[in-house]
């Protein structure tokens, strides 16, 4: 999502993301311009796990970027948006995996043998 204010229906919004967060889904929230995010950083729950009426996100399943943040002043764009999206995609891989763990998902055993021998034997 991206977003250039606070959340203005911010009970029904941590509600959601508790309810959302035994789904397999990520929210990425970039936040543009001048306005607080204190909400969002909320949201983000990296320090305190969203709540929504005595019930705790099952998991962290959304991260927050303010876009601020990788305006550069030095005029690499490059670079900071490269930084950008690397910030924007960082929790992806361990939200993912939380999920997976959280439903007893394992991941296939690696393929002991590669397809590849034994198509050479038949050339
Ligand atoms: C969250 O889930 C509850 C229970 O299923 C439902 O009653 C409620 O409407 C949901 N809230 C939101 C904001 O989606």
């Amino acid at each position: 999502m991206i977003t250039d204010g606070v959340i203005s229906d911010m009970v029904q919004t941590k509600e959601a993301v508790v309810n959302a967060s035994s789904l397999p889904l990520s929210i990425i929230i970039v936040g543009v311009g001048p306005a607080e995010f204190d909400a969002m950083e909320e949201l983000d729950g990296d320090e305190v796990r969203v709540s929504s009426r005595g019930r705790l996100a099952e998991r962290d399943i959304v991260q927050f970027v303010p876009f601020r943040d990788y305006v550069d002043r030095s005029g690499n764009q490059v670079l900071s948006m490269a930084r950008l999206a690397k910030d924007v995609l960082a929790e992806i891989p361990d939200q993912l995996l939380s999920f997976m763990k959280s439903r007893g998902v394992e991941p296939r055993p690696a393929l002991s043998n590669s397809p590849l021998p034994e198509l050479h034997r038949h050339i």
